[in-house]
């Protein structure tokens, strides 16, 4: 199992460049099912999750080719045959957001089975409202020895308010909408850009949405879709990650290929803590100010509030600011995981339910600590990169579903960072 070890105390210096964002790849990957001509998506990043989605669409019949370096880090993606239209619990298991084929399988094929996807380490991570959804839809949905199977002969549009924010469940049932018989007018949406850039690869392939990033999505259903090329958005969870990256070694970074305008409301905290950012149009230079970092309350919120996938990493941040700072969660029920790794490295922090307080400026030391979850492990190569010492981090498998090369990202700014096995400095 891959490890990482980490000796802190290097200030983060240079320019750090940011890969495609995950979570709009995954959905749009998904919309390659909606139609039999070939879907070209650019600005994909090397990670697991992509992988797995990759394999998730050939075990349907999808041909799915997956290229990087000379390719740019393109796919190509063609759904001519779906010849078995199942999303299998070995893969599901792996990665829930596979739920993500539940939408465009049925619209497409008229029939989908998926597994359940179980929850994970920061939830239950359910999908009733991917499945009220479709139900309002016209689908039927039964469940069979842990699947979930929806048959419908053509979705017809509804009018549908989400009971609560859901970014795959917008995307899910916004997948399913483009095919069916007449107008499906959401409410209650999730607005992140990866909607977005979700909604602007269907309307390229043919489909009619308006009010994408807003609360209200209208759909005009349309018989067919065609292929069409995108790119994806630069991730801005892996660019904010890099920030803070920047501010907690005290260094002058300059976070390249990010969409500032996806971050205002981390980039407002930062400045809060007294963190010196000088925002381009495509690039975020970040260095610690003059004066000691000092504590600033977060609250996680559905976007444009405090994203929850950058919760874990401010967190690490707080541990070296002067003051206390209370961090709210209020998207998931547990997601205070790195908390246990973080005291066990010297910070000063309690949790009473969702809400974490963190009491700073803590001297963190080195230690051997064990990632959890996605962002978890973010947060702990950050705190190691302040770290006293050498840091060993254990099961790096999770960050590797999220971030591309992010050891090899680092030392390229000056962290001393390498995967286990490697020798410092090479390649
Ligand atoms: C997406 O997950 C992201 N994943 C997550 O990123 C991110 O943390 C999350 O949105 C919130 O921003 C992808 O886009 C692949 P939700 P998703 O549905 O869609 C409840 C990462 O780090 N809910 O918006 O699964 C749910 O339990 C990952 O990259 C229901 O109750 O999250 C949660 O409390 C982690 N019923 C809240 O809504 C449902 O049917 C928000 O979940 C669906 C969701």
């Amino acid at each position: 199992m891959d490890k990482f070890v980490v000796r802190g105390g290097n200030p983060l210096l240079g320019t750090i460049k940011v890969s495609g964002a995950k979570n709009s790849a995954l959905p749009c990957m998904a919309a390659a099912i909606l139609t039999e001509d070939e879907v070209i998506l650019e600005n994909i990043p090397q990670v697991r999750d992509i992988e797995t989605e990759r394999k998730l669409l050939a075990s349907m019949g999808a041909e799915v080719e997956l290229g990087y370096g000379r390719a740019q880090h393109r796919t190509r993606i063609k759904c001519g045959i779906l010849s078995d239209p199942v999303a299998k619990y070995e893969i599901v298991k792996t990665m829930r957001a596979s739920s993500l084929v539940l939408g465009p399988l049925i619209a497409r094929t008229g029939i989908a089975r998926v597994a359940m996807p179980g929850g994970c380490a920061i939830g239950g991570r359910p999908i009733d409202l991917h499945i009220k959804g479709l139900e309002s839809m016209g689908a039927t949905v039964t469940y069979d020895h842990g699947y979930l199977e929806a048959r419908v002969d053509r979705l017809k549009g509804a009018h549908i308010v989400f009971d609560k924010i859901t970014v795959t469940g917008t995307e899910d049932l916004l997948m399913a909408a483009v095919l069916a018989d007449g107008e499906t007018i959401f409410e209650n949406c999730a607005r992140e850009p990866e909607v977005t850039d979700l909604a602007a690869l269907l309307t390229a392939m043919g489909a009619k949405i308006e009010g994408a990033g807003t609360s209200t999505i209208r759909v005009q259903g349309v018989t067919s879709l065609h292929g069409a090329r995108h790119r994806i958005n630069p991730d801005r969870i892996e660019a904010g990650t890099f920030l803070v990256a920047g501010a907690i070694s005290g260094g002058d970074l300059n976070v390249d290929g990010c969409e500032p305008a996806h971050l205002g409301a981390l980039l407002a905290k930062l400045e809060e803590c007294g963190v010196r950012l000088d925002v381009g149009k495509e690039s975020i230079r970040v260095r610690s100010g003059d004066t000691p970092l000092k504590a600033a309350d977060i609250s996680t919120e559905e976007y444009p509030g405090f994203p929850t996938d950058m919760q874990a990493q401010y967190m690490a941040l707080a541990t070296q600011t002067e003051g206390t700072t209370v961090v709210s969660e209020n998207i998931f029920e547990n997601r205070f995981m790195h908390v246990g790794e973080l005291n066990r490295m010297g910070a000063n922090i309690t949790v009473q339910g969702r809400t974490a307080t963190v009491r700073g400026k803590s001297p963190l030391q080195s230690a051997a600590v064990m990632c959890s979850d996605l962002r978890a492990s973010a947060s702990l190569v950050l705190a190691a990169l302040v770290a006293d010492g050498e840091t060993i981090l254990d099961r790096v498998y999770h960050i590797d579903r999220g971030y591309e090369r992010i050891e090899e990202k680092l030392r390229g700014v000056g962290a001393q960072i390498r995967r286990m096995g490697d020798v410092f400095g090479k390649k």
